[in-house]
């Protein structure tokens, strides 16, 4: 599978396995440990989590898994997110629905999720959400903190919109730090950040993009309204054209943008997983691809 180079450090695998829904899975650790083998086998290598997932549980269900073969360590990246706090009885501070870019909780969230999955160092860590309190001297702060202390290999961001990104950007310039990576939603049925043009940009600027709920989460495979319903229409009259699954051409859509969008899947099916990685073997042509986009717009373009 392709690597996208994320700095001179790291590499993640084209395709991204996501851990948000892992809690929901119902698999032991020993059944966990054998899917991230079994996406290992494939070349998909980079597993995307958050402190928050799952009630805060997530990362401790990988962790516990992975230690069941550590040598699975070296062959993988891991990416964690911080900055959202949940109400939960899980940690003293989560005492709320709030987000906290202070410092001290982003240091304090890495080094939680460490602990969690029993490792050294993540190899990438994003800012979940932008917050309007956000100092970007003390996230510049906390992120020099952790990559001098070997903590996290390469920094990034979600959900960030242009502006956001610039000033956060311009602050970890003076101190010689990179965003490498922006996670933004993005499937053929959320197209709002093609529209507003984030991922140009970032393009620009030669930070790599996640694609999160590439499939809308699922509801692409089970529309429930008119927009959803016209989309799919649309991929399976392309997926018949080439013999394949409609995940295969999803994956197909992203790969026609020039930026080399990962898309993170969240499947936990082995065969959906397979049938993604058929699309990266197949090339809808232009035509196909504003089909669909005209189908998620509702009408023609100008
Ligand atoms: N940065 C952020 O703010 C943010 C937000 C949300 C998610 N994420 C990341 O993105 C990852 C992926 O998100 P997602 O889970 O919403 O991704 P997704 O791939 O769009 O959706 C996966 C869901 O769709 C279901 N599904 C139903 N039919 C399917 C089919 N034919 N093929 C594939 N899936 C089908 C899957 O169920 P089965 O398991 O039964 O296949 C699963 O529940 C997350 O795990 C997380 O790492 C990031």
């Amino acid at each position: 599978m392709k690597r996208i180079s994320i700095n001179q450090h790291v590499t993640f695998s084209k395709l991204i396995q996501g851990f948000w829904r892992a809690n929901q899975w119902n698999m032991t650790h020993q059944q966990l440990n054998t899917f991230i083998n079994q996406l290992v086998e494939r070349g998909i290598t980079t597993m995307d989590h958050a402190d928050i997932y799952g009630d805060y549980e997530c990362e401790a269900i990988f962790g516990k898994a992975l230690d069941l073969s550590p040598k699975l360590k070296e062959n993988i990246q891991l990416v964690t997110k911080c900055g959202i706090v949940l109400p939960s009885n899980k940690y003293q501070f989560t005492d709320g629905h709030r987000y906290d870019l202070s410092s001290k909780h982003i240091i304090a969230s890495v080094e939680q999720s460490l602990k969690n999955m029993n490792v050294d160092y993540v190899d990438n860590l994003l800012i979940h959400r932008p917050s309007p309190l956000m100092d970007p001297m003390e996230i510049t702060e906390a992120v020099a903190t952790l990559v001098d202390d070997g903590k996290i290999k390469s920094f990034g961001i979600s959900n960030f919109n242009e502006q956001q990104y610039q000033l956060l950007s311009h602050q970890l310039t003076k101190e010689k730090l990179h965003i490498s990576v922006n996670q933004l939603e993005l499937s053929p049925y959320h197209v709002d950040n093609i529209n507003n043009d984030i991922i140009t940009t970032m393009y620009q600027q030669q930070v790599k993009v996640m694609a999160w709920s590439p499939f809308a989460g699922g509801q692409l495979f089970d529309p429930l309204d008119d927009k959803g319903q016209r989309i799919m229409a649309v991929i399976k009259q392309i997926a018949n054209r080439y013999g394949v699954s409609p995940n295969a051409v999803i994956i197909s859509w992203f790969d026609k943008l020039p930026h080399d969008i990962m898309p993170i899947l969240g499947t936990s099916k082995l065969n959906r997983i397979d049938q993604a990685i058929e699309g990266l073997s197949i090339t809808i042509t232009n035509q196909e691809w504003f089909d669909i986009y005209t189908a998620t717009l509702g009408h023609d373009i100008p």
